[in-house]
């Protein structure tokens, strides 16, 4: 059979049920999904357990660039990201340690730079989606579709505090907003590859309506615009 190729782009902002929708969609097409931001949370993970600081000295996380590998390879034929040569520390990209300093790893120009090539060669692993922030408006700009999918913030708050791993302890619908409400503000305004719907994205507007339903949005307009 032929390898499925990449022509999905699906971007968003945080916790907006993206990465749900996109494994729940690859399933549905055949081929993997790819979450680029796993990619930004892994070299956040690496600066902070060097002790480096990205938001007041990012030129060392240029530096730490120069001795990083990040790669996702294909295991037991599903994609599976390594740093460094290992396996990347799944939970630990989750924590809300990392959460907190993402987006200031992320707005560093020459490290969105370095990974350009990175998320640019995942397309030979059979991946038929990608999600992110910005796969439909600079990574992969010719893909045939492209949605942008968001919820309210109150809504995307309710679903990040229903994860686990990623809030700290004792947080708040409140505190969690604001943690949102921050990395929003850091990702839509950063002078690269800010987070926007390309101009040809289809808007799909989540709240209400479960993960399953909202890929089956998706898949309804394939299924239409062949
Ligand atoms: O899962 P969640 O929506 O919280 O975020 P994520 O997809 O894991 O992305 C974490 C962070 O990485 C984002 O807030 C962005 O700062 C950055 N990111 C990016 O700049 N570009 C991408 N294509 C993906 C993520």
């Amino acid at each position: 059979m032929e390898q499925p190729i990449f022509q999905v782009a699906i971007d968003g902002p945080a916790a907006s049920g993206k990465s749900t929708v996109a494994r729940l969609l690859a399933q549905r097409l055949g081929g993997h999904y790819l979450n680029t931001g796993a990619l930004y949370r892994a070299l956040a993970w690496k600066a902070l357990s060097l002790g480096l600081h990205p938001d007041t000295h990012p030129e060392e996380v240029v530096e730490m660039l120069k001795g990083t590998t990040l790669a996702y390879r294909l295991r037991q034929g599903a994609p599976v990201l390594h740093l460094d040569g290992q396996e990347a520390p799944q939970e630990a990209l989750r924590t809300p340690q990392v959460a907190a300093v993402v987006s200031q790893v992320a707005k560093i120009p020459a490290l969105r730079e370095w990974l350009l090539e990175v998320q640019r060669d995942c397309r030979h692993l059979g991946i038929v989606i990608m999600e992110g922030r910005d796969i439909g408006t600079v990574i992969f700009p010719q893909a045939k579709y492209k949605f942008f999918v968001t919820a309210s913030p109150l809504e995307r708050a309710r679903r990040r505090l229903a994860q686990t791993g990623e809030v700290p302890q004792g947080a708040t619908l409140e505190s969690v907003a604001a943690d949102i409400a921050r990395r929003d503000a850091l990702d839509s305004t950063r002078e690269v590859a800010p987070l926007r719907p390309a101009p040809d994205a289809i808007l799909i507007q989540t709240d209400g309506h479960t993960p399953d339903e909202v890929a089956e949005m998706l898949a309804a307009h394939i299924r239409q615009t062949p």
